[in-house]
């Protein structure tokens, strides 16, 4: 369906332009993501017949979270997929920190593992913050570790968080070069919020943070070419948050059960009023989901050759 609009487009000489808008174009994750799978997966044949190299990916999995089981299981099906080694860690709900600690301390020392991802959320008598501190930075495959936040920050290369690196991904599959974009991100948690903030930053784009106290929020996501939801609020983001002409990422996925009583996916945007107003938009499920697990493998794998010196066929 096409709209005529005034179309206050970033790209030099769309400021204020009119024209017609068509609906918003769907971003397809999945096929990306399939994607950089398969590069990954031919990069790892690559390396084992050239290096007699298998990356491995560890997991700790703390507790008995039914969503945390089915990520897991995910990323161990999706690692097998590519031909990579994994691990597989499991910790009572009671678990202390110091038993967390003491397994990432025998992953860090063991050869064979190149990426030690513990699954979050833990469990309240263990603090994140402070058992990611025992990660070895250089197997850190989340980008969590403060040595890897610190160089993400100061622009230096390191492991970049996947969900975040997904979604940029997303974002250059319908536009290049994001430089002088005004971006917005709304949600400041440490795994998409402010790591994208950076990344988006580190892309020449002018960034916005908002966030809970944020006054006037749909405000100040108006004014945004590309605007990132990343809150855990189902529908949010309407139709008086987005501008015309905008690039949309909704990374929000909230379990809610459908009017015809079946469980699905909802993401923090409210798909049908942005898909006539947005430009591009990624839909919930099958937009950013499937790239944060394509970017793990990708960062293994990576963290595999950085390990042994030798160069990662998938730099970016
Ligand atoms: N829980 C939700 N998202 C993530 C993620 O990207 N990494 C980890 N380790 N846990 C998560």
């Amino acid at each position: 369906m096409a709209r005529r609009t005034v179309y206050k487009g970033w790209r030099p000489g769309e400021e204020g332009s009119e024209g017609v808008v068509p609906e918003a174009a769907i971003i397809d994750g999945r096929t990306i993501a399939a994607e950089l799978r398969k590069r990954v997966a031919d990069a790892a044949a690559g390396l084992r017949a050239v290096h007699g190299l298998i990356p491995g990916l560890a997991t700790i999995l703390v507790g008995d979270d039914p969503a945390s089981h089915s990520y897991v299981r995910a990323k161990h099906a999706a690692c097998v997929a590519a031909g990579l080694a994994t691990f597989d860690r499991r910790l009572p709900a009671t678990a202390s920190a110091t038993d967390l600690i003491a397994e990432i301390a025998r992953l860090n020392a063991d050869q064979r593992v190149d990426g030690i991802l513990v699954q979050l959320p833990l469990p309240a008598q263990i603090d994140a913050h402070r058992v990611i501190a025992e990660i070895d930075p250089d197997k850190d495959v989340d980008g969590f570790h403060p040595v890897n936040v610190g160089r993400l920050w100061s622009g230096l290369p390191g492991m970049v968080p996947c969900t975040p690196q997904g979604c940029m991904m997303l974002l250059r599959s319908v536009r290049r070069d994001l430089a002088g974009a005004e971006a917005v991100v709304v949600g400041r948690s440490s795994i998409v919020g402010r790591p994208l903030a950076a990344l988006l930053l580190a892309a020449d784009c002018t960034v916005t943070l908002a966030h809970s106290k944020t006054r006037h929020a749909a405000e100040i996501a108006r004014r945004a070419d590309i605007l990132i939801a990343a809150v855990g609020r189902p529908r949010l983001i309407g139709a008086e948050w987005i501008k015309s002409g905008a690039i949309v990422v909704d990374v929000g996925i909230t379990p809610m059960i459908g009017a015809d009583g079946r469980r699905q996916m909802v993401g923090d945007v409210d798909f049908a009023a942005a898909r006539s107003i947005a430009a591009a938009i990624t839909p919930v499920p099958g937009g950013v989901g499937p790239m944060t697990i394509a970017c793990l493998l990708r960062n293994t794998l990576g963290a595999a050759c950085r390990r042994r010196g030798i160069a990662d066929p998938l730099a970016l």
